[in-house]
């Protein structure tokens, strides 16, 4: 039987506002709806997994509201284990206020509500989770200690783990690097992480920032440029992105993460893997929301984009 992927992450509600424009500071402007949609990097990763048909389980917090109750239905749909989400006492379940230009480009404010409250004791009271996956995603919407303490737990156990760096925080813990086996940053993320601004101009110095602490593995996503591969043992490549008209880009780094994993899971090279994650953003990015907007497998394999 194949393995399991666990992803220890965030689950938000999204509340997603289209506008024309995002915000200048000091203007107020009018959008005619406000949609919710189930959210969250982590919750997004495992509901991509699932959807690829991939046996997952998502790891994370939420609050005792009906918000919770819309996450865990929209997770269970796809298929994800979400027996071990903790439901938190005293605190709302995360949210994210999006706004979506008419370019299909996003903001987006987190409140992180239960997500703050995911300890290192609760990851510890679960090793069992860890120790029955494969592969392990990890983001940063959660406490970094927590995410250090699930990388350093899996590595130790001798898990594959993949860091999505998203949000890199204002001092990432470089502790993380020596438990992270692939890192996929985006183009800002990888500025953020490196201190190179434009690093998607700098790609080969600022991958090498990323691989000197120990990093054997590194993707980083260009959007419509597609990705730079760097993977250990071969010669950095370029994979080219499929054409699409992107509607909404929210949730395309995790479905392209969660897609990678799923690849990798079934003896995909990286780079096998990196081009099916392409052509899974390409189709996220072209539907509106998160969760929403996320394909099946089937609909991977029927798409035609080039
Ligand atoms: O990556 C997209 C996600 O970021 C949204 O779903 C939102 O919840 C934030 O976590």
């Amino acid at each position: 039987m194949m393995g399991k992927i666990l992803v220890i992450g965030s689950l938000n509600m999204d509340m997603v506002m289209q506008v024309d424009h995002m915000p200048a500071e000091g203007e107020t402007i009018l959008c005619d709806e406000m949609k919710l949609v189930p959210g969250g990097k982590g919750a997004n990763q495992a509901c991509a997994a699932g959807k690829l048909g991939v046996d997952v389980t998502m790891f994370g917090a939420v609050g005792r509201d009906s918000y919770a109750d819309i996450q865990m239905n929209s997770l269970a749909a796809a298929g994800v284990d979400t027996s071990g989400i903790l439901r938190k006492d005293g605190v709302n379940t995360g949210t994210a206020f999006i706004t979506v230009n008419r370019r299909g480009n996003n903001s987006i404010v987190v409140v992180p509500g239960a997500n703050s409250a995911f300890t290192p004791d609760d990851i510890e009271k679960n090793r069992n989770l860890i120790e029955a996956c494969e592969i392990l995603i990890l983001q940063l919407e959660i406490p970094l200690d927590t995410v250090c303490y699930a990388a350093k737990l899996a590595k130790s156990l001798g898990k594959t783990v993949l860091l999505d760096p998203a949000p890199v925080p204002e001092y990432f813990p470089e502790e993380l690097y020596q438990y992270v086996d692939i890192i996929k940053p985006n183009e800002t993320e990888l500025s953020k992480l490196t201190g190179i601004v434009n690093a998607q101009d700098h790609l080969s110095e600022a991958v090498q920032i990323l691989k000197n602490p120990g990093v054997k593995n590194v993707l980083v996503t260009l959007g419509e440029k597609g990705v730079y591969l760097d993977a250990e043992g071969k010669e950095a490549c370029h994979i080219p992105a499929r054409k699409v008209t992107a509607v909404d880009t929210t949730a395309a780094g995790d479905s392209f993460t969660a897609a990678l994993a799923a690849m990798l899971l079934e003896g995909k090279t990286l780079y096998e893997a990196a081009e099916f994650a392409n052509r899974v953003s390409a189709i996220v990015v072209t539907r509106e929301g998160a969760q929403s907007s996320i394909p099946t497998l089937q609909e991977v394999l029927e798409n035609k984009s080039e």
